[in-house]
């Protein structure tokens, strides 16, 4: 059978000023929501805060996963923080962290699913150690920092490359691709092995985010 692969929206590209609104209309739709965590030194942007995410798991307790994407420095501070304030799952960047091991089981001491993400100039392969201790592994595909940047090609090929990795020593992290994902580049990535899709722009932008996540799943759609 077709793996479906799960669509997690990245509300960084939403209008904060509607979010409660668009939330309720695309909940039943996905599996996981995705927020970016941004501390202006990791990435050169800022973005929200653990208030935002336990409003949102107070408002939707259990209609999807709150996955974490800390882009900070000190990730260990914020994933414990996080983990207490409506995060599922927490991932946090290879290339912000010294003691990933020690992190990822602190992660799930907490009762969280643990991530790992990686930049796209970083080989995943530095990691591959550690990886079967983790639930996520995050393949960023544009540089972090922002919303609406241009999907870099070649990361097709760092997914696929990962997949093989995974199924080769029976491993089963989840593999999520961040960055510039569109209904085109969607089809290619599921085909190298993604099993979840972040979608910013591509959602948030889009006049039917309901249709515009079909798309990313490459769900048939019916025309009107
Ligand atoms: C980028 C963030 C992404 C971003 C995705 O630093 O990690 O999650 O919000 O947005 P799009 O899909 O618009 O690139
Ligand atoms: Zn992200």
């Amino acid at each position: 059978m077709e793996e479906k692969v799960k669509i997690a929206p990245s509300i960084l590209a939403a209008d904060f000023l509607s979010l409660g609104k668009v939330l309720s209309l695309i909940c039943g739709e996905v599996e996981l929501l995705h927020l970016d965590i941004m501390d202006g030194h990791f990435v050169p942007n800022l973005s929200f805060g653990p208030k935002l995410a336990s409003d949102i798991k107070k408002r939707f307790t259990s209609e999807f996963l709150l996955e974490v994407h800390l882009m900070v420095e000190h990730p260990s501070y914020w994933a414990e923080i996080f983990a207490r304030n409506g995060g599922d799952i927490i991932v946090f960047h290879w290339e912000a962290e010294r003691h990933p091991l020690r992190l990822i089981r602190k992660i799930r001491d907490l009762g969280k699913k643990a991530g790992i993400a990686f930049n796209p100039a970083t080989l995943w392969e530095n990691a591959e150690l550690i990886l079967s201790e983790v639930d996520y592994v995050l393949i960023m595909s544009v540089d972090p920092g922002f919303s609406g940047q241009s999907f870099i090609p070649w990361i097709v090929s760092k997914v696929r490359r990962l997949r093989e990795f995974r199924d080769d020593r029976g491993l089963c992290f989840e593999i999520v691709v961040d960055g510039g994902v569109n209904p085109k580049n969607a089809a290619l990535l599921k085909e190298a092995g993604a099993t979840v899709l972040v979608g910013g722009a591509s959602v948030f932008c889009a006049d039917d985010p309901v249709k515009a996540i079909k798309a990313l799943r490459g769900d048939r759609i019916n025309v009107e």
